[in-house]
């Protein structure tokens, strides 16, 4: 039997795909929300249910929310990245990062709360990244998007938790994506390695097994925090390459 309904937003992503295997495996029923264009060639799992919306269509949003009949967890996870340093950045893209990464899990989060709350056991994982911690070049409207996100957690797990709602974030380090892979050079990919203790990427199940506990029965103390998977990226310092070269 169903412990209740998911829904994952970019469930048809790289992350989201893991993250909806995931939940769906500890018993949840699982809605993937994603954009029309994402959702043309994607044929999703077994048991799992896809339905086109742009998270940013707000009364689009509102519609599909108020149709829904129960829901028990809100993963958003959903993301946009546009590469550009402090000086460049246009106003547009700024504004869309933004408006994806930030102000559209909150707009749901607003939508989804009567629901959550009458689920006895509502949860929120919102997906930050280790971007929204420590600055990383050219990340600017990202970064300040997931800074954003980190934030608006706590604010949220405060005010929901006597409501019975819990909410959490989790920041992955670099995923070991194709998508990732396309984007950096070999160069590039080789030099961000020597910044993670682990020395490679996550795979993204590693990621979804975070979101799936924070969302689980076994998390219900926790609330509020954001739990980086990041192989050690954020707490690493100096003498990282020394540290990388020790033997077992
Ligand atoms: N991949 C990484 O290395 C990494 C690292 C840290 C954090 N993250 C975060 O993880 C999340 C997922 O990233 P990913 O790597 O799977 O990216 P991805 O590009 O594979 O997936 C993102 C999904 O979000 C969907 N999406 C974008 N805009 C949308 C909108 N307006 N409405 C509905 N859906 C929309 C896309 O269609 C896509 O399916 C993002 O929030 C990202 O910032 C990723």
């Amino acid at each position: 039997m169903s412990k209740g309904t998911a829904i994952v937003t970019g469930g048809a992503g790289t992350l989201g795909l893991a993250i909806s295997e995931a939940l769906k495996n500890d018993g949840w029923s699982v809605i993937i929300l994603d954009r029309q264009e994402a959702l043309a060639n994607f044929q999703p799992p077994e048991g799992i249910r896809a339905d086109a919306l742009d998270i940013t269509d707000f009364e689009a949003c509102r519609a599909y929310l108020a149709k829904l009949p129960e829901l028990s967890v809100l993963v958003n996870n959903a993301g946009i990245a546009r590469l550009a340093q402090v000086r460049d950045i246009s106003l547009e893209d700024w504004r869309q990062v933004l408006e994806v990464n930030l102000t559209a899990p909150l707009v749901l989060t607003q939508l989804a709360t009567d629901l959550l709350v009458r689920s006895g056991r509502g949860a929120i994982v919102n997906i930050a990244s280790i971007a929204g911690i420590r600055a990383g070049f050219g990340r600017v409207a990202y970064g300040a998007s997931k800074a954003g996100i980190i934030q608006l957690t706590r604010q949220t797990a405060m005010e929901y938790a006597p409501l019975g709602v819990r909410c959490n974030a989790v920041a992955p380090g670099p995923v070991n994506s194709s998508l990732v892979r396309a984007k950096l050079s070999k160069e590039d990919f080789d030099e961000y390695l020597e910044d993670i203790p682990a020395n490679r990427m996550a795979e993204p199940e590693e990621v979804a097994n975070a979101v799936a506990y924070l969302a689980s029965e076994k998390a219900l103390y926790i609330t509020g925090q954001c739990l980086a998977v990041d192989g050690g990226f954020l707490s690493a310092g100096a003498g990282i390459k020394k540290a990388q070269q020790l033997k077992p």
